[in-house]
């Protein structure tokens, strides 16, 4: 059995464990190095924000634009290493610039928190007496020593539901928390574990798990925007009339109402947007990505879209979303990674909600975008026109040839790695 290396890892220095890293891993000094670049999160900020932090990762941030969001113009910012998401989202929002953008709304920062209770004698006794002391418990609730009260969130409702299990039944009781402008983890999770021994106390049994619930099904947001038919055929380039352009989305969004194979792809064009502004601006993105797809399949037999179309009565396209999203402004990472707090000095909002109704927006424009080309022209032009250049920089394209090389893989109709180190390799036997 080989030493472990590794043990008392997170007591060593970052330089100490890159060294632990560099033999296990058989490192070279120049990589080494590259770990060791800087960018605007110091290597010193990310070891307070995990453990074991031997390096910063980066991901390129691409600006969104054209969005005018309950009538105020927009700009937002994406983490995201996908090509051509960041110039869908683009388009998606031009399209319906002048039809009036996206008109939004959300919830309040209702996040639920579960106690799971197990061995209670009678189950309907405890939910009665659930039910009897709840004001009494809400108003208990109302101390400045429990997070959020100061700031005019904190406990608002509590819930009990009875689920059958092979232990037996067990009483699951939810707190309702106003998280305010936080994500809202935390709190929840200091609520539970304030409340869960007064309640146990009251109802007996034993009180086991206490954690929130990411299916914040209180904490949703929502957008709604309208494409004409002017804007549908301008988008082709005038090559399929309006009317047309617009039945075959209608067509491309039944496939996803019906059939949950389409409905993921469908949702994750969604969550393309939505996920790299939770990362841009510092939250919990698989939180979000967790909720979004349970809500898609929570109300009905099979799992849904997150977004439906229809046709007015004008004869446009209206698409909508409503999408859980629990996110926050203040704390986590946002107090520590400058990048994160200047993406959200750029989106230029003030509360959580504001936050939550621009992410809605940006998940039905990806969605619009991504189907609009799916139905007309297919994905692969535009996105594979701008996958060109990553191919170029992976076949060792400098910056000086990267669009070069690109340009000419799409004028060939050939947009592959292969024929990028080709055309390289032409261009720079030809410079020799
Ligand atoms: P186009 O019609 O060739 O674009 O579309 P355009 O040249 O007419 O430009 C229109 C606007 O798009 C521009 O306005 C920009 O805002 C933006 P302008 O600035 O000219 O006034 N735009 C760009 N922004 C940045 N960089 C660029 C760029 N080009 C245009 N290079 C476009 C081209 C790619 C936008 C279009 O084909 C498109 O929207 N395609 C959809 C691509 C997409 O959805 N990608 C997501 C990844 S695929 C995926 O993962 C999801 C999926 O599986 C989901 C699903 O199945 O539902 C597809």
């Amino acid at each position: 059995m080989e030493n472990n290396v590794f043990e008392g890892f997170y007591k060593k220095t970052i330089n100490e464990r890159l060294q632990i890293l560099k033999l296990f891993s058989n490192l070279q000094e120049s990589e080494i190095d590259l770990l060791k670049v800087n960018g605007p999160l110091s290597i010193e900020s990310a070891d307070k924000m995990i453990e074991n932090v031997f390096a910063v990762h980066c991901l390129p941030v691409g600006l969104a634009v054209n969005f005018l969001i309950d009538g105020k113009q927009k700009v937002i910012p994406y983490v995201v290493e996908e090509p051509s998401v960041v110039a869908a989202a683009s388009n998606a929002a031009k399209l319906c610039y002048f039809s009036g953008g996206f008109q939004t709304g959300a919830d309040k920062s209702i996040m639920i928190g579960q106690i799971q209770f197990l061995e209670i004698k009678d189950i309907k006794k405890a939910q009665k007496q659930i039910e009897d002391k709840k004001e009494e418990l809400i108003q208990l609730s109302k101390t400045e020593e429990l997070p959020m009260v100061k700031y005019g969130g904190g406990l608002i409702e509590i819930q009990t539901r009875v689920i059958e299990s092979s232990y037996g039944p067990m009483l699951i009781v939810h707190l309702l928390v106003d998280c305010v402008d936080s994500m809202g983890a935390n709190t929840i999770n200091t609520y539970l574990e304030f409340f869960a021994p007064k309640i146990n106390e009251m109802i007996g049994g034993r009180a086991a798990i206490k954690i929130l619930s990411n299916l914040s099904i209180y904490r949703t947001a929502w957008a709604k925007a309208i494409w004409t038919q002017k804007a549908l055929e301008e988008s082709t380039k005038g090559a399929i009339k309006g009317d047309k352009v617009l039945d075959l989305i209608l067509e491309a969004y039944e496939f996803a109402r019906v059939d949950p194979f389409r409905a993921v792809t469908h949702n994750k064009g969604i969550m393309n947007g939505i996920s790299s502004i939770a990362l841009a601006t510092g939250n919990d993105w698989r939180a979000i990505e967790a909720s979004a797809h349970a809500y898609a399949s929570l109300n009905n037999s099979t799992y849904q879209p997150l977004t439906k179309y229809y046709k007015d009565k004008d004869g446009n396209l209206v698409g909508e979303i409503k999408v859980p999203l629990a996110v926050g402004i203040v704390g986590g990472s946002t107090t520590i990674n400058p990048t994160n707090k200047i993406c959200l000095k750029i989106l230029d909002v003030k509360t959580a909600q504001e936050l939550s109704r621009i992410m809605a927006a940006a998940g039905l424009a990806q969605n619009f975008a991504a189907i609009r080309a799916l139905a007309t022209e297919g994905i692969q032009r535009g996105h594979m026109k701008l996958h060109a250049r990553n191919f170029a920089a992976a076949a060792g394209a400098d910056s000086n040839l990267i669009d070069r090389v690109s340009r000419m893989m799409i004028e060939q109709n050939k947009i592959s790695l292969d024929n990028a180190k080709k055309i390289l390799e032409e261009l720079k036997s030809k410079n020799n």
